[in-house]
């Protein structure tokens, strides 16, 4: 089975079970300041998952492209990935456990043919936020599966969410493919780390939401959100040890084999699933239609972090010049037909591999070089000192756990409490951002998030005005004191089409004019010269926001009522985002 027919079996099965296919998100959260990246499905669903209608209905399925660096240390092992596409199924309110764990069951047993035996699933034990989960205990029981094969465990492993500071979540049941490996241990279960039980699939029964204070209440609605790991289980499907040796991986793999002459073996596994990996990411990353670099902040940080690991270790097997972008290229061509902007934005994807290339090999040899002073001078504590590593990241461009990782080979630790308190002191500014950063989330879906999202609406609209029709969205950000929008357009905006377009928001808002929420197609929308990210399905029904001749554009919302409500509008700052894209802040009040 390849990872099309996967994924179309999943999306078929849950169709044929009266979901609606949505679209995968970009991998760069919209208006959510409380994370990085997409890291799961639920993630563009949480409006909806709050309580917002969903113009397609109760029953959501997708494939979705998410980002995780949480697990970054385990990649190299068979499973573990940064990048990853996940099939999820959702339920707005509609079916709750019986019907999903039903469903789950038949799609592996039945679609999947994976033998019932090879399943564990673990249900959370319960705690003061909320009971043991016998309900959905019974319901696995009444499917046929053994006692010995449900396993209770508390809120670290089955309790989901949020996936900011704040909003949905609640407990899960998870399910385990067991590879048939030797028990490690006697208690060796889905919760051991040995290898021998893979996580496939959460089941999240997402009837609570956690506020900023972190008190749990329930929600009005229960919801399911589910997440099926792709590359898991086409590794299942295929008999292959790893999610490395399944076709999504393999062309990599081969190119790394060619370019660099040294054979994937168990000698080089590790290296080679890294590079692998981490390019993977940052290809996706960079192939977003949202056109992040890599930078020293938020997600242009991360990925420099993993192409420079990337990089090293190519280095490491005498891998040529400009071989990160030729493997990026592998990586294109291996998946622009299920994500066509990968196609479309490819060549920035290749100028951005070969520009970071450029910059860090510049600096790496000698930084090497120091780096190995500095760590031949540690003392029998064997710790890097703070100043040492701070001075590696800020003059040779290695980002901590890089420093860390040398460190290590060494049998040395860095001193990451004190880099963190350097980096903070020398980065005022982004300390203050990062504060703020962390304050909401779409989840926040408060008063003055809702106003300042309205605002971008119109502002956009109004750059649009002034500027010309050159002016597309490339990110947008809220936070609870103000907004931020990222735009293509290629010079500074002088003072006066700053005030202009001021001048245009303020003038909709004192108009007073009210926010009309429409559900079109995608293309009436397009005909109605709608604005907003364009879903390559044209037959797709969205959520249109018109605010009389002031603003017509694609958006989930939430929105204000009336325009008035915004009182007044200021820009406070315009200066360059990255190459070709400007960024403004600006608030509301009054
Ligand atoms: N949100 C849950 C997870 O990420 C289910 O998709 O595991």
């Amino acid at each position: 089975m390849n990872s099309r027919e996967l994924r179309n079996l999943y999306i078929d099965f849950f169709v044929g079970h009266d979901h609606k296919h949505i679209p995968s998100s970009s991998l760069i959260p919209e208006n959510d300041p409380s994370v990085l990246f997409t890291t799961a499905g639920m993630h563009p669903l949480v409006p909806y998952l709050l309580g917002e209608k969903h113009p397609l209905g109760k029953r959501l399925v997708n494939f979705q492209k998410s980002l995780r660096t949480g697990d970054i240390d385990e990649v190299g092992d068979a499973s573990h990935l940064t990048f990853f596409e996940m099939m999820g199924n959702w339920s707005l309110g509609d079916y709750f456990k019986r019907e999903s764990i039903a469903m789950s069951h038949e799609f592996l047993t039945s679609a999947l043919g994976i033998p019932q035996e090879k399943i564990s699933v673990t249900v959370f034990s319960g705690d003061e936020s909320a009971p043991r989960d016998e309900e959905s205990a019974g319901i696995w029981r009444s499917l046929g599966y053994p006692d010995s094969r449900i396993y209770y465990y508390g809120k670290k492993e089955n309790w989901w969410g949020p996936a900011g500071l704040t909003g949905p979540c609640g407990p899960d049941t998870e399910i385990f493919f067991d590879t048939g490996k030797e028990k490690c241990s006697a208690d060796c279960g889905p919760s051991c780390t040995c290898g021998k039980h893979v996580e496939i699939w959460n089941n999240v029964f997402m009837e609570y939401v956690k506020d900023a204070d972190g008190n749990y209440s329930k929600m009005p609605v229960s919801n399911v959100d589910t997440g099926l790991g792709l590359e898991r289980v086409l590794a299942i499907m295929n008999g292959v040890p790893s999610v490395f040796d399944t076709e999504l991986f393999m062309p990599i793999i081969e190119k790394i084999e060619a370019v660099t002459g040294v054979k994937y073996s168990e000698k080089t596994f590790r290296q080679y699933r890294v590079i692998a990996d981490h390019l993977r990411a940052a290809t996706f990353v960079l192939g977003d239609d949202k056109a992040v670099s890599p930078s020293n902040v938020d997600q242009g940080y991360v990925v420099r972090r993993l192409i420079r690991r990337a990089y090293r270790y190519l280095t490491q097997m005498n891998a040529p010049a400009l071989t990160m972008s030729a493997i990026a290229e592998v990586i294109i061509n291996n998946y622009s037909d299920v994500y066509p902007e990968l196609g479309r934005n490819s060549e920035f994807v290749i100028r951005q591999f070969n520009q970071e290339e450029e910059i860090f090999s510049r600096t790496l040899e000698q930084g090497l070089k120091i780096a190995t002073k500095y760590l031949d001078k540690v003392g029998p504590d064997k710790k890097m000192n703070a100043e040492d590593a701070f001075r590696l990241y800020d003059t040779f461009g290695f980002p901590l756990e890089f420093t860390q990782e040398l460190a290590e080979e060494n049998g040395i630790v860095v001193d990451v409490a004190g880099f963190r308190e350097l980096f903070a002191a020398h980065q005022e500014k982004s300390r203050a951002g990062a504060a703020q950063k962390f304050k909401g989330g779409l989840a926040d879906s408060s008063e003055e998030t809702t106003k300042l999202h309205t605002a971008t609406h119109l502002l956009h609209a109004a750059l649009r005005k002034v500027l010309g029709e050159s002016v597309n969205q490339r990110g947008s950000n809220i936070n609870a004191e103000r907004l931020r929008f990222d735009f293509s357009f290629d010079r500074k905006v002088t003072p006066e089409e700053l005030a202009e377009a001021e001048k245009i928001v303020n003038s909709a808002i004192s108009a007073g004019v009210d926010v009309v929420c429409e559900e079109m197609t995608v293309k009436e929308a397009k005909a109605k010269d709608a604005i907003g990210l364009f879903a390559d399905k044209y037959d797709e029904v969205v959520k249109v926001y018109t605010m009389g001749g002031h603003s017509i554009e694609i958006c989930g919302g939430p929105h204000v009522s009336n325009t008035r409500e915004l009182g007044s509008f200021k820009i406070r700052q315009e200066g360059s985002s990255s190459a070709g894209v400007r960024r403004i802040k600006a608030t509301v009040g009054g």
